[in-house]
């Protein structure tokens, strides 16, 4: 696996192996890979004949009172890692590389997308994520870019700037991996107490009795508030069902997703899951 921090190096050999008839694919990452990040580099790897990796903390989409700092690094142990899953580059660049004159002037919103949910929370955070994906994306050119369903709104967001921007990329939708107690893998989870990563399955437990309820037709949102409540050491920030193509109230017969968030002490985590359509009646 080459690894380099270098932009135009990043570019040229992504260029090159299309030139050579090879099909891309990348995979962008933050880094701390775990299992979640290796399952998108392994289908990357079945799905193209050149696997690039990029591994970037973005400091643009860090709020001000967010953990950038805290956030965890380990280039060596990443770079091991994504080699064994079967990347071929590990694209590393220093901030001063991506954005040698700091925050750049030009920046990516999704407005319609942007605010609800997550962005509710984190008024800044889908812009830095959709301006470093845009460059990401415009260095790379043509390829297929793997995205995790684990963080659904930026995957539903990501494919909505692609599409407006014309942007020469698909976008593969990777599903979330899991622990065997149905708490999604996130590189938050080592910050949660041992009391605290007791209870974060409930997360899980809340999605999968929110899509029973909706498939016999009862609330799924009261469903899901009701697990929730049983938890003191959960603090929820919502729990919805929404359509899971645009986010916005379920349209008939539109397939749905489940969205939930929640902070267990200072640590806030979220989770979805997806069920096909059922009639809009069923959901008030
Ligand atoms: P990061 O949090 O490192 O995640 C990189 C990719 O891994 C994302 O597409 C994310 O959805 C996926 N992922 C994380 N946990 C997962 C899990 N348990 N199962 C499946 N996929 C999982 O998301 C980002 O970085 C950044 O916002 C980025 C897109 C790189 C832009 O900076």
């Amino acid at each position: 696996m080459e690894l380099t921090p270098s932009s135009s190096t990043f570019q040229k050999m992504l260029a090159a192996a299309r030139g050579s008839g090879l099909g891309v694919g990348l995979v962008p990452t933050m880094g701390a890979l775990h299992a979640g990040h290796i399952s998108l580099i392994e289908r990357a790897r079945e799905e193209c004949d050149a696997v690039a990796v990029s591994l970037f903390v973005n400091p643009l989409q860090f709020g001000p009172a967010e953990d950038f700092d805290a956030y965890p690094r380990d280039l060596e142990r990443d770079a091991e890692k994504a080699a064994q899953a079967g990347a071929d580059c590990l694209f590393a660049p220093a901030a001063a590389e991506m954005f040698p004159d700091g925050p750049p002037a030009t920046t990516v919103r999704v407005e319609a997308l942007s605010s609800i949910l997550e962005g509710a929370a984190r008024p800044t955070h889908f812009e830095g994520v959709c301006t470093v994906v845009t460059k990401l994306l415009s260095l790379s050119g043509h390829c297929r870019a793997y995205f995790g369903e684990k963080d659904y709104q930026q995957l539903v967001i990501v494919r909505r700037l692609v599409a407006d921007l014309s942007i020469d990329v698909v976008i593969v939708a990777c599903p979330i991996v899991r622990e065997p107690d149905g708490l999604a893998l996130s590189s938050r989870n080592a910050r949660l107490t041992p009391a605290e990563r007791e209870v974060a399955p409930v997360l899980y437990r809340a999605l999968s009795v929110g899509a029973e309820a909706l498939s016999t037709g009862a609330d799924g949102e009261t469903a899901m508030g009701s697990v929730l409540a049983t938890e003191p050491l959960v603090d929820a920030d919502y729990a919805v069902v929404r359509d899971a193509e645009t986010l916005g109230e379920p349209r008939e017969g539109a397939s749905l997703r489940l969205l939930v968030a929640a902070r267990f002490g200072s640590v806030r985590l979220i989770d979805n899951l997806g069920v096909a359509g059922v009639e809009t009646r069923s959901l008030s």
